[in-house]
């Protein structure tokens, strides 16, 4: 099994990541393969609603040439994957926002050409660490 953890926080030293390590290095024990992101430290830009991958234009999905790019390609060989995100003004941080609408065009199967049939044997959580 591999699983990708994505931090969704500016905090390098924060909850979220503390809570995202705990889980991988749980995953890991367990005998899985893990990755982790800092989202924060990737170029990462916001949706464009082109639709350009619903129309299947350019090879890879989104047009967008940015550190998503990379991400796609190392969702491809998970097969789960861990969204942390912070919780600012009750809603997930910006960054995740950002992060989870470009998934948009590779696992959403009624819009993207470049989806594909095993993202949906794929597991996805999200946690959330916000003030008690
Ligand atoms: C801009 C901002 C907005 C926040 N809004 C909320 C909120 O609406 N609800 C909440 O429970 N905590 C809120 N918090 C607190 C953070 O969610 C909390 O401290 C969290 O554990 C921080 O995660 P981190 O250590 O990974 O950065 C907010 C913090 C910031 C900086």
């Amino acid at each position: 099994m591999k699983i990708i953890g994505f931090i969704a926080s500016p905090r390098k030293e924060g909850n979220t990541a503390w809570i995202i390590n705990q889980i991988l290095e749980e995953a890991q024990e367990q005998g899985a393969e893990m990755q982790s992101w800092s989202v924060s430290d990737l170029d990462i830009k916001p949706c464009r609603g082109c639709l350009g991958c619903h129309k299947g234009d350019g090879d890879r999905g989104c047009l967008i040439n940015d550190d998503m790019q990379q991400l796609y390609e190392a969702l491809a060989y998970a097969d789960t994957l861990v969204l942390g995100s912070p919780v600012y003004m009750g809603q997930m941080s910006a960054q995740a926002k950002i992060f989870t609408d470009r998934l948009f065009a590779h696992i959403s199967p009624r819009f993207s050409p470049h989806f594909k049939e095993n993202a949906v044997k794929k597991a996805a959580a999200c946690v959330y660490a916000g003030e008690s």
